[in-house]
């Protein structure tokens, strides 16, 4: 006959089970669920070349990763043929197995691998921006892709999140390239390229000599690149970016995150790619978060870059116009559906 204490005992394990039972369950609803993308197969005409692609992904912006992969595969002419490398924060363990199950889950076809980025690789050498956002050490691992990669992996192309292709991605990883050049990406030569970096920068020549004899350097963005792998590695630019963030520790040179290291060692001597290959900006302003509209020209591929990010402003009920072009990649479950 159980005595009064070891009663009460039970009854308090059972609430702590109960509890806890709850709580497994209620995180398991609160978790994202994505739905299963349907299978996409390579047309007929299909060689064995393999196109690389290579993601950060991280729980945040897992919501824009997916509809990306979406996109990639659903405008592909071979699908079958393409390869996804993707980099995770290894201070996160959890969530690396998380991220595995996730895009498994939603892409049981899908050729990937998932390698984890050491954050104090760059914790060091992270000055602060004035966008804190863009000193998330994940928003570096670009620079370290060359060593993240097998070297077997020769050339990759590297997307943000928070874009979606609307055209066969086959096509940009083509950019031709000279013998000379490790980047391919669209230019911007119309932005004003002095404003990237400070006073201290151009009124000191040893720096700003960095650009003579090159052509005239151009603003590209980060978030669509091609890069030839194999040159990156013979010619240790990751090291080349690590001495220019070296010395942003010491004099401020420029004033944004990872962007203004990359133009240093390469702008001017990139491949050039169509502008239609990232119409960029639709994140729209950053300072009062007004609406972009696409730029002129065609279009192969949507980029979300700035602020806002199209899934949460269509969840704020607040979505600006072209965020109807993303809504169709997204394959989060809707949140609410036992409420109904
Ligand atoms: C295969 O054929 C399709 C349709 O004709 C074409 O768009 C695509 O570029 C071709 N792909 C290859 C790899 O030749
Ligand atoms: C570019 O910006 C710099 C610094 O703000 C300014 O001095 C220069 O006049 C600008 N150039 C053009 C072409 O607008």
């Amino acid at each position: 006959m159980p005595t009064a204490s070891s009663t009460k005992w039970s009854s308090l394990i059972c609430i702590l089970v109960f509890f806890s039972a709850i709580s497994t369950s209620y995180a398991a609803t609160m978790a994202p669920r994505f739905k299963e993308a349907p299978k996409f197969d390579n047309s007929p005409n299909c060689s064995d070349h393999v196109v690389h692609i290579a993601m950060a992904l991280d729980v945040t912006y897992l919501r824009g990763s997916m509809a990306a992969i979406l996109s990639v595969l659903q405008h592909s002419s071979c699908p079958e043929n393409v390869f996804f490398h993707f980099v995770s924060a290894a201070s996160q363990p959890s969530s690396a197995s998380v991220l595995h199950l996730t895009i498994y889950t939603s892409f049981p076809y899908l050729k990937f691998q998932i390698y984890p980025f050491h954050d104090l690789t760059v914790a060091g050498l992270i000055s602060s921006s004035i966008r804190t956002a863009l000193d998330c050490p994940l928003n570096y691992a670009r620079n370290y892709l060359p060593s993240l990669l097998p070297p077997s992996v020769r050339k990759v192309v590297y997307l943000d999140s928070d874009l979606v292709l609307v055209d066969d991605i086959a096509q940009l990883a083509a950019t031709p390239m000279s013998s000379d050049q490790v980047l391919a990406a669209p230019e911007y030569c119309n932005a004003n390229f002095t404003t990237y970096f400070t006073p201290t920068f151009w009124s000191n020549p040893s720096l700003s000599l960095t650009f003579a004899g090159r052509r005239k350097p151009c603003y590209f963005n980060t978030g669509v690149m091609v890069i030839d792998l194999e040159r990156w590695r013979a010619g240790d630019y990751t090291r080349k970016i690590e001495e220019w963030m070296e010395l942003q520790k010491r004099m401020r040179i420029y004033e944004l995150g990872s962007l203004p290291p990359f133009l240093l060692v390469f702008a001017g001597n990139i491949a050039p790619v169509d502008h239609r290959w990232n119409q960029h900006g639709l994140g729209g302003d950053n300072f009062r978060g007004l609406c972009r509209d696409l730029h002129p020209g065609p279009v192969s591929l949507l980029h979300w870059s700035g602020k806002g990010k199209p899934w949460v402003r269509l969840d704020a009920n607040r979505p600006c116009p072209l965020d109807a072009l993303w809504a169709p990649y997204d394959l989060q479950e809707t949140p609410f559906a036992l409420d109904a």
